[in-house]
């Protein structure tokens, strides 16, 4: 692997996001802040503030999502690892370290001992926090943390030893249809025969309990998307007032999917000193920040079979709320 290193007490850090990144996070910046429908890409999210406002939303009562797919994994984690007996469990977007917890008590010490864990985000925090946790946790466990940017740097990330990939929290579903493709099949291509992708789903459901999941009544949610706001204030040196915009969610019946906004609460122009750019504001205009799709079963099959996957077996919940498939490449 490339990258810079950073030794740690307990476990290696390889940081990938590096200068030429930065600049193109200022390129994306304007590009979306400049579009017809101006949107801030969601990824910007999560720095440390937001991946724990993330963690905040995931305990939530009306966030169904996380507890689901706890449930899942918690039923069947023996039979989910069943495939791998050592090698490297990769997790993209890691977030909170609960899940793999889940994982790796299904692996047993045995399995573990030869076993290392890579959590991949683009939160420093995130995967520092996760590793932390995990290599308390479990000693007998190699953990090398990787920050990195999963929706352009995967073919930087590769690994030898037999591989089990975690793309989980349905975390796919905040893609395009084209950057899930692109995604999906690059990771594809890079599988070797052993390696698997446990790759999570959140199903169409009553839209009641869509929308309520992304309008939380703690208002989590809402400072989860205005934090966007701040992440671009230091990214561009902006001046956005998140007090001047609304958290708006609502379900998409067309495209499956809850989109989230930031409404503009009164006219106003916000300067983005390091792109030389000010940016006005209609009242009532809004920043798309973000999609979170929600998939069918026959959806799933075409998104899979089209890039480049079969499905070896599939985990639910006795709702059929959310989906987790184990797939191997073509
Ligand atoms: C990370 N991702 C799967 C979450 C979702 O549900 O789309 C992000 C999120 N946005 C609002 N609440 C949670």
């Amino acid at each position: 692997m490339n990258g810079s290193n950073t030794q740690d007490v307990q476990f290696e850090i390889i940081n990938y996001l590096d200068h030429s990144y930065k600049k193109d996070v200022k390129e994306e910046i304007r590009e979306g802040l400049t579009a017809r429908q101006k949107t801030i890409n969601c990824k910007y999210f999560y720095d440390a503030r937001g991946s724990r406002l993330f963690e905040d939303i995931c305990t939530l009562p009306e966030y169904y999502v996380t507890r689901t797919e706890l449930s899942i994994l918690r039923n069947c984690a023996a039979e989910m690892v069943n495939f791998f007996d050592s090698g490297d469990l990769m997790e993209l977007g890691c977030g909170s370290s609960k899940k793999i917890e889940v994982l790796l008590d299904g692996l047993g010490g045995d399995r573990r001992g030869k076993s290392s864990y890579l959590p991949v985000d683009i939160s420093e925090t995130a995967v520092i926090d996760s590793s932390r946790a995990l290599t308390a946790m479990y000693p007998e466990l190699k953990v090398t943390a990787i920050v990195a940017d999963i929706t352009r740097q995967m073919a930087m990330i590769t690994t030898e030893r037999p591989c089990a990939l975690l793309f989980l929290g349905s975390t796919i579903g905040n893609f395009s249809a084209s950057e899930r493709f692109d995604f999906l099949s690059g990771i594809a291509s890079s599988m070797k025969s052993e390696d698997r992708l446990l790759l999570a789903f959140d199903m169409v459901k009553d839209i009641g309990i869509l929308e309520a999941a992304y309008n939380d009544s703690r208002g989590v949610t809402a400072e989860f998307n205005k934090n966007a706001l701040l992440v671009v204030n230091r990214e561009v040196d902006g001046n956005f007032d998140p007090s001047n915009f609304a958290h708006v969610a609502h379900f998409d019946e067309d495209n499956l999917r809850i989109e989230m906004h930031l409404r503009a609460l009164k006219a106003c122009l916000v300067k983005c000193n390091a792109l030389e750019m000010e940016i006005a504001f209609e009242e009532g205009e809004t920043i798309h920040t973000e999609n979170s799709h929600k998939f069918t079963p026959s959806g799933i099959e075409a998104i899979v079979g089209q890039s480049g996957f079969n499905i070896e077996a599939s985990y639910s919940d006795p709702e059929h709320w959310f989906s987790i498939m184990e797939l191997s490449a073509v």
